[in-house]
Parts: structure tokens; C-alpha cells; sequence
């Protein structure tokens, strides 16, 4: 059993601190919004996570986990410290690491000699270098140790990673941060600090030029009269490839894929090389989600113009709407006259969103679709595939939708007289 320290209470620090805890370990996560660490050691979850909650709980009460809102008590009797700090992107595109030279000038004297920092935050290549330099303990160990889960998954992807990059200059230390995680060593991949840096980056680009090159083969699709569905099936089937990340949609969004991908360049360009594919796969993905707009807006007339969008999160089984592609396809829709009314089963009110008077947010799918001229699916939440079409069909003012992620039971719509239209099916 190890003390362990963890700094960051957002999806990685509250997944790190509770598979920790898990694993058997007593763990102090700290953040600085006072509100947020109240709330956790109160027992609640601030984010929507399967199962997380359940199990902070069980090690709240058990007393081997706790939040505070200081990081010199997190630190000042841990083994290992993670450092699960965002990186917001910054004007230029790069990632914005000051909170973490930050945090380390406020630990570093406090650290027990002997410990070890583990850097989990996704930081631009050569930064855990830099914060060893900053944090200058010699007595101390610095691993980067990137962070792959997936919200909505979190819990689940920490207790069983697929892999475990661990940067490190110094392989037993590697190896027992490695241990605190698993037992089979074989995930457990050492490299230097860069690689695992860099590993993390080419993963989310990677993953996000696969999205938009079956977004692109989608629209191939339709302008040749074919159905992704098959093809997906037939490219997805070559393990080279494999199946995942080919569900086609309304491009990729969160708070990874878009700020990585473009740090990616950024930080390619500015040692001189030049990462087209990344840069096209960016462009790409705008040009998918205009092409949603489009589409909706071809099943308008002059004379109709309420849409009901359901899904505003970027995926199903998150609260999240940052860079959401459906949060920018309303933004497009409302910027060029058009009313809209949404549904989401995890964002319940608009007032964070600026979107202006002829936005609004109602309480069930069936509420948004009250005299809809078009209905848009941008999310693939469980709740709309549950719809009946003959029912929805009774509400709306023309029997129109847009299925943006190919969620819906196509034939049963089509059944019930819509008039359907997805992405890359025909
Ligand atoms: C992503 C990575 O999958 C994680 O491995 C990584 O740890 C995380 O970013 C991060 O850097 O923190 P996440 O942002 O939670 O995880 O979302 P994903 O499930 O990867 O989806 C990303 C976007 O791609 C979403 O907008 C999703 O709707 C879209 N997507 C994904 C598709 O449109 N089609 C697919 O087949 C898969």
C-alpha cells in the first residue's frame, strides 16, 4: 500500500484517485475549486460517469480516499504524485502547461524525498523534462505517464488499460509505477519522456483522422448511391485496420481531439515539420459537420424553419459539451435565422451556451419535436433510438429527420412516412 497524491479532480484525477484507491492504495485528491471538493467528499460525482461515483463513494467511506482542497496536503506524505492538471489550447494552438510549473514551484518542498511525480497530464513534447529542471529534487523521480481513457468510459478504462506508457529516465522506477496500475507487466511500455508524450498525440490524431476519413468515404457513399454500413463492415474486418472509430457522424469534438490534433501541428511546424494529413484531417472535420448544416437546412423551405435537435453533448454518455459538433451545428443554424429546440438527457439548461432567444432547451425528445420542420439526431443517445416514429410523426409539422450518426432504425422511419436522411446511407 502506497500514499498517493493526486492533483486534478477533473475525468483523469477522479478516475486516477478512485482506481488507486481501488487498487488498494490511500489516496488525497486535491483541486482548488473549493465547490467541486465539497461536493466530492460529500459523495458526489460532478461529472456524468458510469459506475464512478458508486465507487468513490465505497473508498470515501472506507477512508482511503478523500479530497482536499490543498496541494501541499496531497503531497506532503505521498510516494507518487500525479499531476492530472488540464491543458487548455491557447491562442496559438499550443497547450497551455503554466498551471503546472505552477503547481510544481508550490509541491517541490514539500515532496518526501524519495517520491515520485507522475506527469499524466497531456503535455506538449519536452515538457516532463522541463518540469524535472523546475522541479530540481534530486532525491525525487519524474515519470510522464499519459492518460488514454475515454469520458463516459473513465472508470472503466483506468481499471483496464490497454496500455501503459510510462517516459521515464530511470526503468525500475518505471516498472513499479507501471505495478501500481497492473499486474501484467506486458502493457506496460518505457520509453523515453518524448515518446510517451508524443504517443499520446499520435494516438488522438490517429483516432481522429480514422473518424474523418469514414466521414469522407460516407460521403462517397451517397454521391455513388452505396451504403457505408457495408463497407465499414468489409474495411473494418481487416484487423489491420479493425472496426473501431469507422462509425461515421457529425465529426469528432470533445476536449481531447480538437485541442491535441491542432497542438499537433503546431508543435510539428514550429521544428519545421510540416503534418498534412493531421492538418487535411482538421479541415476535414470542419467540412463534415457544415455538411450536417447543409442538410438540415435542405429540408427546410422558405417558410419553415424550426429544427429539434436532439443530442447536444460531443458523444453519448457525457455531459460534456466542449467543441461538441452539435453545439457549433445549432450555433450555425441560429446565425443564419433558424429556430431551435433541443433535447439532451445530461444538458438541461442553455444558459451557459449563449446561443440567444430563438434557442431553447425543453424536457423530453418527444417536447422538441412539437412542430418541428426537421429534426436533427446529432448525438447517439440510447433515448432516441427508443422513439417511436409514428408517434413522433403526430407532433412534427413535416416528417423530416437528419440522423447525423446513423442511430435510428432507418426502415421503421421510413415506415412511418419520414423522410430520412443519414450519413452515407441510402
Ligand atoms: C479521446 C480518446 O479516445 C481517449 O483515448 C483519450 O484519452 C481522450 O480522448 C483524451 O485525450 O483525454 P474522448 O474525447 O472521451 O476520448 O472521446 P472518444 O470516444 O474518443 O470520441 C471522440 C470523438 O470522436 C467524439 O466526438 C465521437 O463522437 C467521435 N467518434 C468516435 C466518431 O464520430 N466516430 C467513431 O467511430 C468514434
Amino acid at each position: 500500500m502506497y500514499r498517493i497524491g493526486v492533483i486534478g479532480a477533473g475525468f483523469v484525477g477522479l478516475a486516477t484517485a478512485t482506481v488507486l484507491a481501488e487498487r488498494g492504495h490511500e489516496v488525497i485528491c486535491s483541486d482548488v475549486q473549493e465547490k467541486r471538493v465539497n461536493q466530492l467528499n460529500d459523495g458526489q460525482l460532478p461529472i456524468v460517469e458510469d459506475e464512478l461515483e458508486e465507487v468513490m463513494r465505497k473508498f470515501l467511506k472506507i477512508g482511503t480516499l478523500r479530497f482536499t482542497t490543498s496541494n501541499l496536503l496531497a503531497v506532503s506524505s505521498a510516494d507518487y504524485v500525479f499531476l492530472c492538471l488540464a491543458t487548455p489550447s491557447q491562442v496559438d494552438g499550443t497547450a497551455n502547461v503554466d498551471v503546472l510549473y505552477d503547481v510544481i514551484k508550490e509541491i517541490r518542498e514539500q515532496m518526501k524525498p524519495g517520491a515520485v511525480l507522475v506527469v499524466k497530464s497531456t503535455v506538449p513534447i519536452g515538457t516532463t523534462r522541463k518540469l524535472r529542471d523546475v522541479l530540481s529534487r534530486f532525491d525525487c523521480s519524474v515519470v510522464s505517464n499519459p492518460e488514454f481513457l475515454r469520458e463516459g468510459r473513465a472508470l472503466f478504462d483506468s481499471r483496464s488499460p490497454d496500455r501503459i506508457i510510462i517516459g521515464a529516465d530511470n526503468l525500475a522506477i518505471a516498472r513499479e509505477v507501471g505495478k501500481l496500475f497492473t499486474s501484467n507487466t506486458e502493457l506496460v511500455q518505457v520509453s523515453s519522456y518524448e515518446s510517451a508524450e508524443l504517443i499520446k498525440y499520435a494516438s488522438n490524431a490517429f483516432l481522429a483522422m480514422k473518424v474523418s476519413y469514414i466521414n469522407d468515404i460516407a460521403a462517397l457513399c451517397e454521391a455513388f448511391d452505396t451504403d457505408i454500413a457495408a463497407v465499414v463492415q468489409g474495411v473494418g474486418s481487416d484487423t489491420r485496420i479493425g472496426r473501431e472509430f469507422l462509425n461515421p457522424g457529425p465529426g469528432w469534438g470533445g476536449s481531447c481531439f480538437p485541442k491535441d490534433t491542432l497542438a499537433l501541428t503546431v508543435m510539428a511546424e514550429n521544428v519545421g515539420v510540416k503534418l498534412e494529413l493531421v492538418e487535411a484531417t482538421i479541415r476535414a472535420n470542419e467540412r463534415h459537420r457544415y455538411s450536417i448544416v447543409e442538410k438540415i437546412k435542405s429540408r427546410l423551405t422558405s417558410t419553415s424553419s424550426r429544427v429539434a435537435v436532439l443530442g447536444l453533448t460531443f458523444k453519448a454518455g457525457t455531459s460534456d459539451v466542449r467543441e461538441s459538433p452539435s453545439i457549433e451545428i445549432v450555433q450555425e443554424l441560429i446565425r443564419q435565422g433558424l429556430e431551435v429546440v433541443a433535447f439532451d438527457p445530461t444538458v438541461r439548461t442553455g444558459s451557459d451556451l449563449g446561443m440567444g432567444k430563438t434557442f431553447r432547451i425543453v424536457d423530453s425528445p418527444l417536447e422538441a419535436c412539437i412542430s418541428a420542420d426537421v429534426i436533427a439526431v446529432l448525438t447517439e443517445w440510447d433515448d432516441f433510438r427508443l422513439l417511436d416514429p409514428n408517434d413522433v410523426g403526430h407532433l412534427v409539422r413535416h416528417r423530416a429527420v437528419i440522423d447525423a450518426r446513423n442511430h435510428l432504425d432507418q426502415d421503421a422511419w421510413v415506415g412511418a412516412d419520414f423522410d430520412y436522411v443519414g450519413v452515407g446511407r441510402i
